[in-house]
């Protein structure tokens, strides 16, 4: 980390970075152990603060979201000295109250997703890294308060699901989710939420509602067509949010991210006896 460092990384769509203030850029392509992240990272300074993008699904949106690179991508973050990734997902609601336009931080997970390389441990690493709150408490109370700033309607925690896809669900998986008290429904916050808590980085996720995914009785099944356009409708709105975000984000981080591998690794060299 150096003085230069981003304050933020933010994983999200390609659009997101269209800012009007965003100066300073560059393309910084950046190599990891576990191959390319998504795209090169785009850096900048936004109200006077050092930020770095990354395009998750690719700069032209070639990846599905089991053929995102998670590890490549949260390694390159850290790699940059970012300490802070806030992961914006357009996701399907599984509830009423939060409707379509809606913007929502959720403060739990649900992991179904199958196909991914989920952790950084394996082949002679071993540790256990705890999640039982997968997002950063501090980081998605300040996301909270960035995202009540704008005109949009937003809530506060909620269990986010994350499946394979890349297909939608069933009408039955959907009643199943919702069954069971499940909020959001997504396709990308696992393992990106995990990898960020294995590499000591504060994670919290706008979740951007585009649909009552296939369980409404009176709405239409989640379609692209659907999640596409209110994405573009108040893409404005979140980045909005990302810059008072970026104003709240002076202090350093208090909460325990950092040292989430302290007591997670069962291979540290120093627990090996001499
Ligand atoms: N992303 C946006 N809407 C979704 C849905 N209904 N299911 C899964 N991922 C989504």
């Amino acid at each position: 980390m150096s003085e230069n460092s981003p304050v933020l990384g933010i994983i999200g769509g390609s659009g997101l970075y269209q800012f009007p203030g965003l100066t300073d850029t560059a393309q910084v392509e950046v190599e990891t152990p576990f191959g390319a992240p998504s795209a090169p990272v785009i850096t900048g300074t936004l109200a006077g603060k050092r930020v770095a993008f990354l395009a998750r699904h690719g700069l032209g949106h070639t990846l599905t979201p089991t053929e995102v690179n998670y590890r490549a991508n949260i390694y390159a973050l850290k790699s940059l000295g970012v300490r802070r990734v806030l992961g914006v997902s357009a996701v399907g609601s599984l509830r009423e109250d939060y409707a379509p336009g809606h913007l929502i931080v959720p403060n739990q997970l649900i992991d179904f997703t199958r196909k991914r390389a989920s952790s950084f441990f394996g082949e002679g690493l071993v540790a256990h890294v705890g999640v039982p709150d997968p997002f950063c408490p501090d980081f998605s109370e300040l996301t909270y308060q960035a995202i009540s700033s704008t005109d949009a309607m937003t809530h506060q925690g909620g269990t986010l699901v994350t499946i394979e896809g890349p297909r939608f669900s069933t009408r039955a998986e959907s009643h199943l989710f919702r069954s069971w008290g499940v909020s959001l429904i997504g396709m990308t916050a696992c393992p990106e939420a995990f990898l960020a808590r294995e590499a000591g980085l504060c994670y919290a996720t706008i979740a951007h509602v585009t649909d009552y995914d296939v369980w409404h009785q009176s709405e239409e099944p989640v379609s692209v067509e659907m999640v596409i356009q209110t994405l573009h409708r108040s893409l404005h709105i979140v980045q909005e949010a990302i810059l008072s975000l970026l104003e709240s984000l002076d202090a350093e981080p208090t909460c325990g991210c950092e040292s989430s591998l302290e007591k997670a690794l069962i291979t540290n060299p120093s627990h090996i006896p001499p």
